[in-house]
């Protein structure tokens, strides 16, 4: 049986900070971050949109009725959980009237939380093929005000729908993975943000892929002559194209010929910045959705990497008609977004909720986009759909 991914869609909040501005501000060379990081904006969310919020959005605007009928798991996958005992897919289950015998959980290990929610997935077809399961990546990164990685931050959240015999992609069996107990990039609970060894991260994601694709070669019997292109973790882009030429060292024509995918690959993470978990799924969107040299038949082989680290190879295989399922004009949309000045971001991405001495919020603004949090009431978050 093939199984593997029927729908695909992405949600970012609506406002966004130009990384050129970003670098004016904190008096730093804007070609570092457009040239040196390959990153050109990032997604703000406000306080009103959270893991949930953005992840409802992306989920709505691919499900219809049949699919909320059929879903019996709804997977998320998350590093910016808004509870520490509650998963975030049990509330997106509700707003998302999707059918209540279902299971619904939340998975974590950093960026690759939604990737092991993929096999999950996958395993749970195989024994259930009526079955659909409904997987969401949704992360807000933030890194904090002049900090390291505060041009590498961003919000978004993709949603996919895993199916027997699936409209996109399916899934193939060839997946190898690795864990490596390391501290590159991790958040203990009583921190607002990561703490994070950067130029260690850097080098750990490569050296992950390198040794992780040799394993994968070696198990497989693939090549890269096998894929038409590849699909990494983008932290930021610079990083993606990095792990590319690592792997592609020895043979140029190959490398060359990825590369061009590989720009197609990242044309929304370049606006869009790191989305943790959703960061993979959001660059197979963005493939698929900018590559006219893409067909029928060819093979996408992904790397996919969580900090601390975990990190996985493996490939899927394109269906007939693939491209009815995708949208011409998401450029657009992200285009539409509001820009913000350095002080509104400020201001805005690191507002944090006022709550009363019951735990009730104090002046949280009015968010009309279709899902938003719309109030907390002695300490329960309550959402509204618009
Ligand atoms: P940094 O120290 O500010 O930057 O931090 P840099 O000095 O390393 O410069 C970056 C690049 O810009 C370099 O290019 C410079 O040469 C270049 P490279 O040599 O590496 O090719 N550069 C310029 N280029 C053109 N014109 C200029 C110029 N100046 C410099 N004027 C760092 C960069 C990524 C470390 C920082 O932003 C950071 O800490 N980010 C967060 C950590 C991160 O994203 N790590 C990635 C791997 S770990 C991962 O992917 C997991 C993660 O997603 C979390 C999870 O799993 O949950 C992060």
């Amino acid at each position: 049986m093939n199984i593997g991914i029927d729908k695909i869609g992405f949600a970012a909040p609506s406002y966004v900070l130009d990384l050129a501005d970003l670098a004016l501000a904190r008096q730093i060379d804007p070609n570092k971050f457009k040239v040196g990081l390959l990153q050109s904006e990032m997604a703000v969310a406000p306080i009103t949109q959270d893991i949930v919020t953005l992840g409802a959005q992306a989920a709505a605007a691919i499900l219809t009725d049949e699919d909320k009928a059929a879903i019996d798991m709804v997977i998320v996958g998350t590093e910016s959980s808004i509870d520490q005992s509650k998963a975030a897919a049990v509330f997106l289950h509700q707003l998302l009237d999707i059918q209540p015998f279902a299971r619904s959980i939340e998975i974590k290990e950093a960026c690759y939380g939604a990737t092991a929610g993929l096999s999950l997935a996958k395993s749970h077809i195989a024994q259930f093929p009526h079955s659909k399961v409904l997987i969401i990546a949704s992360d807000i990164a933030k890194y904090g005000i002049a900090s390291g990685g505060e041009p590498t931050q961003g919000a978004g959240a993709v949603a996919m729908l895993v199916t027997a015999d699936p409209s996109i992609m399916i899934l193939n069996n060839d997946n190898v993975c690795q864990t490596r107990d390391i501290m590159d990039f991790w958040r203990p609970n009583y921190d607002k943000y990561p703490r994070v060894d950067g130029k260690f991260s850097t080098e750990q994601y490569t050296d992950c892929l390198t040794t992780t694709f040799d394993y994968y070669v070696e198990k497989t019997g693939k090549s890269l002559a096998d894929f038409a292109a590849m699909c990494l973790h983008i932290p930021f882009s610079k990083q993606g194209l990095k792990g590319l030429q690592a792997i592609c060292h020895q043979d140029e024509e190959t490398l060359n010929r990825l590369t061009e995918r590989f720009h197609e690959a990242i044309v929304y993470n370049k606006v869009v910045g790191n989305i943790y978990t959703g960061s993979i799924f959001l660059s197979l969107l963005s493939l698929l959705e900018n590559s006219q040299s893409l067909k029928t038949g060819d093979a996408i082989l992904f790397y996919s990497y969580g900090s601390g680290a975990v990190c996985e190879i493996f490939s899927g295989t394109l269906v007939e008609g693939y491209r009815n399922q995708l949208l011409t004009d998401r450029l657009d949309q992200l285009n539409a977004r509001k820009r913000l000045d350095v002080t509104e971001y400020e201001a805005i991405f690191f507002e944090e909720i006022k709550l009363d001495e019951a735990g009730n919020a104090i002046d949280l603004p009015l968010d009309d986009t279709p899902f938003a949090l719309q109030n907390i009431e002695q300490h329960k978050r309550i959402y509204r759909k618009n």
